[in-house]
């Protein structure tokens, strides 16, 4: 039987805040889109993942008229904590890069809204999909090929954005040699936990300690959810709560008596750290955006707001190809996104290198970051970059300066 044939501007695979991002922002340039996404909608609503919110990230959302809840319940923070050696150092967004905070603000409830955006909107978003293939990416235009409900279907569309993270489909569906890639991983992973426990500090705490690194988040006023460095297979069945929370403690130790506020865990999972990007970030009609084209190791909490500003070029060029017929702002987008995606490489992997417990080393690597915190608290030109990366930097479309 023939597959029944979906006609759109654009078809977009992947559900996660890049697809979901790009389908709102489309809709309000008035491009139709169809989101294709393999898993369930209460599974996406509920993955726990990132938590950290740019400055430019929430004006976006707010812009895009997707911001309500994140006003009313997001955390506003305008610093983070460093600690070492058993004491804190805090760097004050507000005083180093005026008027830009952060929000706490958790990535399953950014892609809640979304998707209630798109729903109300009469998007089209289609879950638990099947045997997804791309293809005809050079011709006059591309197709998607899948399952849904059991029937064999088709988009037909003029472009088709790779929003499927870093184990998707549509990278790999490229003919070899069209991407370069470059990859890094590192030595050890992050074992997080979401407890029903009170966040202990009111801002995010980054901890070097000699047994490795830990970081206290928060989702609500009642809610933590924090990290702690571990191998990157680390078994989870070796860490009773119990063992999890005696660790975070010894950690994150300060010389006035802080302690970790307990309570019961409610989800646990241990994440690999890698630095990666595919160049360029498109190929035909196909166009990469979000973990499918990057991914950053989590310390510097920047692989959510890069998908966002991805995304927001590749709306931005895609109106202006539909509005003019000129693909010339398609064919710039990933010169566009790279310069901001390898800024926040080297910040991410600048973090990470100065945060974590690095195995085999005879203590050089200890005092080399000791040494370099130590700047980082004690000049201003050095807190200012930390503070600049972190808040974000803004958000840059063809023409715009940095
Ligand atoms: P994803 O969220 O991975 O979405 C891709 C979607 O595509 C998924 O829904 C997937 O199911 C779907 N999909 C895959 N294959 C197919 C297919 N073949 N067909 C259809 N659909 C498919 N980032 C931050 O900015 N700040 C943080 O604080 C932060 N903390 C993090 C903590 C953890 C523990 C983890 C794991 C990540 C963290 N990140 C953080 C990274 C952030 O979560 C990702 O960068 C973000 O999810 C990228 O969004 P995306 O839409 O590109 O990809
Ligand atoms: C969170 C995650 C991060 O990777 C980070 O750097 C800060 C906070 C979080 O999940 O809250």
């Amino acid at each position: 039987m023939a597959a029944r044939t979906i006609r759109t501007q654009v078809g977009i695979v992947g559900a996660g805040p890049a697809g979901l991002l790009l389908s709102h922002l489309l809709h309000l340039e008035g491009i139709e889109s169809v989101v294709i996404e393999s898993q369930s909608r209460a599974h996406i609503e509920e993955r726990v993942r990132a938590g950290v919110l740019e400055q430019g990230t929430v004006d976006l959302l707010n812009a895009a008229g997707v911001g309500e809840r994140m006003r009313r319940e997001g955390l506003v923070h305008h610093g983070i904590e460093l600690r070492f050696q058993h004491r804190g150092h805090r760097i004050d967004f507000q005083e180093l890069t005026p008027g830009r905070a952060i929000t706490v603000y958790a990535q399953h409830e950014v892609v809640k809204d979304l998707v209630q955006a798109r729903l109300a909107a009469g998007g089209q978003v289609l879950f638990q999909v099947q045997d997804v293939a791309i293809g005809a990416l050079e011709d006059d235009s591309a197709q998607i090929r899948f399952r849904h409900n059991d029937e064999d279907c088709r988009i037909a569309c003029d472009y088709i954005a790779g929003c499927d993270g870093f184990h998707g489909i549509c990278r790999s569906s490229v003919p070899q040699g069209v991407f370069r890639f470059y990859e890094k991983t590192y030595p050890f992973g992050w074992l997080g936990i979401l407890a029903e426990a009170k966040p202990a500090s009111g801002e995010l705490i980054y901890a070097n300690h000699e047994r490795g690194f830990a970081l206290l988040s928060m989702r609500t006023p009642k809610i933590s959810r924090l990290y702690l460095q571990c191998r990157p297979d680390e078994d989870l069945s070796q860490w009773p709560d119990e063992r999890i929370w005696e660790e975070l403690q010894r950690r994150v130790e300060s010389v006035d008596g802080f302690r970790v506020n307990e309570g019961p865990i409610l989800q646990r999972g241990v994440t690999a750290m890698r630095s990666f990007v595919a160049e360029p970030m498109q190929y035909g009609r196909l166009f990469l955006a979000g973990d499918a084209a990057h991914i950053v190791p989590a310390t510097g909490a920047k692989g959510l707001n890069l998908a966002a500003a991805d995304v927001r070029v590749l709306a931005h060029a895609l109106a202006c190809r539909f509005r003019t017929g000129s693909g010339e702002r398609l064919q710039g987008y990933s010169e566009i996104c790279l310069r901001r995606v390898w800024r926040a490489q080297h910040f991410s992997w600048w973090m990470t290198s100065m945060m974590h417990r690095f195995e085999g080393s005879d203590g050089f690597d200890h005092r080399r970051q000791l040494a370099e915190l130590d700047q980082v608290i004690s000049s201003r030109s050095a807190a200012a970059t930390l503070a600049e990366n972190y808040t974000g930097l803004p958000f840059q479309l063809p023409g715009e300066e940095l």
